[in-house]
């Protein structure tokens, strides 16, 4: 107990640390110069690719430099281990919750010490596209702003703990579906605007200890060897970490050599010394290639204090009460409401009797790939576990939904609420494919049948993104988009359904409602006949052009007049909020937006306001709106809150393609404060 109190303490001691990152320093370039110096060709050799398992650095024990151990990322440390089983990044994304964010990477850092883990994968922030990405729900959404700021602290919380987050994957990795190949071909203005600015934030205001590369070839040339990608762009932001491939995404030794890649992953398939030894004889790669790629590791190693310090930290449990805190209460902050017909909360009573079923309900459901995790055993609440220990006033039942019997449907057609629990898992949404649009088989008829038998049904979704639902959605009372909560998700939930908290997530991406109605469903690739025909060549290279460019998600609703189901930042709450009093004053660098958010029920909710900037004099085409800041707060029954953000210049800038840099926007822009995407609240104006 005394060790938990101490660790706390220590906790809140390194999340004040937290702003001042590991950078790295002069003293760290010395160090690594220093080292490099003493080392001989095949000790640096040895040092550029990965070893053991493929999740370890190589050691260098007479310069003592230590075997750095990494793991898998996003959802909690994975490799070899069972560990906390946090939220999914959509979840994360989901709850416009800084402090979720900050938490739940706190929690990963400490359970990365307590094992002796010291390169956190994660995390991944690849842009929401299409909701067949068999990866969605290791990401942020589509919203660059939203990624970065989740993803900043996320790595701030990491990193608090003296441990490397790795932000993924560099860049454009936006599909699953032949992932290897398909080259993605976007403009510079979108990469700037839209994909690069998570890893840029990250660099700039993170200070995040190393970046890995995608597998797809960006602009038709794979991202571990794109010098283009890493070296005139990643490092001309000041990049100064580590740069390490995906797994297994190498194919030249003089590409990988000269693209500005510090580490090939998990071995060293092209930087092996008979692939490289030639190439240094002859000169094509050069000494001093192979002392910047180990400069760069070890400069960061130091910086980060692993070159000093135990790896171990032994004073964590590998169990950990406060991380398991912070899996909570993100989890729960994270489950957006779509539709409540007043079915819910469900309130205690006597009379009240819940009956839940479905294919997830007694099972923590997960996605799939190198994202899956060992949760520690015991630990795991399902939705039926959470329902159960509700307490006084419920009544819960588990029903088998693959032996309905006629009792059942009797006793499900009295429940005054049936949760049925749908949606995908490891081996429907993963990891190295794309997934369907509709619920797995079955699923739907499941969703009618119930509906069939009693109006009273919510349906609790599992899913990276969006899905199907039209075929059910107007025959049930409420409908929970609940990601993958991880290890606390059905505790999260149950509080949710019995309304002990209030939902209060937020639609990370655009709901369709629809495929064709997504403008890139027309540029997915496995879409385009023409890369179904090449699909087994590696040269040519088939392709998803990004032809809906800068116009990604919310960003395109406007631009090509299509109605979403559910707009971008759309979430319901059991209690409705009231702006007012916004104010737009002129401070610092930029604006101070604040406004007054008054919860105008009875009990505690919380609410994300969203900031959207709409430029209306720009010399180039811009999005009608896009986010630049939000705030969260809980607010008390009947109470206000004043919320506040900050809109600096980058808030008020487009990324210039001829002169390649952002350019600052003149005239007359507006700035509206909503409650989503498409509920502005409240606008003002603003002249730059
Ligand atoms: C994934 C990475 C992951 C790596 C190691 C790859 O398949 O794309 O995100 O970190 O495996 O497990």
């Amino acid at each position: 107990m005394q060790r938990i109190i101490v660790s706390a303490f220590a906790r809140c001691l390194s999340l004040v640390a937290s702003a001042q990152p590991y950078l790295v320093r002069q003293s760290d370039r010395d160090r690594a110069a220093s080292l490099v110096s003493r080392m001989t060709v095949d000790e640096k050799i040895d040092l550029i690719s990965g070893k053991v398992d493929g999740f370890w650095t190589a050691p260098v024990e007479r310069l003592g430099i230590p075997a750095v151990r990494m793991a898998d990322g996003p959802q909690g440390v994975r490799n070899k281990t069972r560990s906390t089983y946090y939220p999914c990044g959509i979840l994360l994304a989901s709850t416009f919750s800084r402090d979720a964010a900050l938490g739940v990477g706190n929690g990963i850092g400490c359970d990365a010490t307590a094992r002796g883990v010291r390169i956190m994968l994660c995390p991944g922030v690849n842009l929401y596209r299409t909701a067949l990405c068999g990866r969605n729900f290791e990401y942020y959404g589509e919203d660059p702003y939203l990624t970065s700021e989740i993803a900043l602290n996320y790595i701030n919380g990491i990193q608090s703990e003296r441990v490397i987050a790795t932000i993924k994957h560099f860049v454009a990795n936006n599909q699953e579906y032949a992932r290897h190949r398909v080259s993605s071909n976007v403009d510079e203005r979108t990469l700037n605007e839209l994909y690069f600015p998570a890893f840029r934030k990250a660099v700039e205001k993170g200070a995040v200890g190393a970046v890995m590369t995608s597998y797809n070839p960006l602009n038709g040339t794979h991202a571990a060897e794109n010098a283009w990608l890493i070296t005139d762009n990643l490092r001309a932001w000041g990049f100064e970490g580590i740069v390490m491939s995906d797994w297994v995404s190498t194919y030249t030794t003089l590409g990988v050599m000269t693209s500005g890649l510090d580490l090939e992953m998990p071995r060293n398939h092209v930087t092996n010394p008979d692939d490289l030894k030639p190439l240094l004889a002859n000169g094509v790669v050069t000494e001093r290639d192979l002392d910047r790629m180990c400069t760069h590791i070890l400069q960061t190693f130091s910086a980060f204090g692993l070159l000093d310090l135990p790896m171990l930290n032994e004073s964590i449990p590998e169990d950990y009460e406060f991380s398991r805190n912070k899996a909570y209460e993100a989890s729960v902050q994270g489950p957006v409401l779509l539709k409540n017909d007043g079915l819910l909360p469900v309130k205690s009573s006597g009379k009240n009797h819940i009956v839940v079923l479905g294919p997830n309900a007694d099972v923590v459901a997960f996605g799939g790939g190198s994202g899956a995790m060992h949760p520690i055993e015991g630990r795991n609440i399902t939705l039926a576990a959470g329902l159960k220990s509700l307490g006084k006033g419920y009544k819960t039942t588990l029903l088998d939904y693959t032996a309905l019997t006629a009792d059942d449907e009797k006793l499900i057609s009295k429940a005054s609420l049936v949760v049925l629990s749908v949606g995908f898992n490891s081996k429907t949404e993963t990891e190295n494919s794309d997934r369907t649009y509709g619920l797995p088989e079955g699923q739907d008829a499941l969703v009618a049948r119930m509906a069939a038998l009693n109006p009273r049904v919510v349906v609790v979704v599992n899913s990276g993104g969006e899905v199907d639902i039209n075929p059910w959605k107007d025959k049930v009372g409420a409908i929970i988009m609940a990601w993958y909560g991880g290890q606390e998700g059905g505790r999260a939930l149950a509080d949710i359904l019995s309304g002990k908290v209030a939902p209060s997530g937020k639609l990370p991406f655009t709901f369709w409602g629809s495929l064709e109605k997504n403008p890139v469903y027309a540029y997915y690739t496995q879409r385009n006949p023409h890369i179904l025909e090449v699909k087994k060549d590696r040269n040519p290279y088939p392709f998803a052009q990004y032809g809906e460019g800068i116009f990604l998600g919310y960003r395109g609703v406007e631009h090509f007049d299509v109605e979403p189901m559910y707009p971008f930042g759309f979430g319901l709450s059991y209690v409705n909020f009231d702006y007012s009093d916004l104010s737009v004053v002129r401070a610092g660098d930029g604006y101070d937006v604040s406004f007054t958010v008054k919860n105008t029920g009875k009990t505690e909710a919380a609410e994300a306001a969203q900031v959207y900037v709409a430029p209306l004099a720009s010399e180039v085409m811009r999005p009608s709106k896009e986010l630049k800041g939000f705030d969260k707060h809980r607010i008390a029954g009947g109470k206000s809150v004043r919320y506040s953000v900050h809109l600096g210049p980058d808030a008020f800038s487009y990324y210039d393609t001829a002169s390649h840099s952002w350019k600052p926007e003149r005239g007359e822009c507006k700035i509206l404060i909503g409650a989503s995407s498409a509920d502005i609240r409240l606008q003002s104006s603003v002249t730059l």
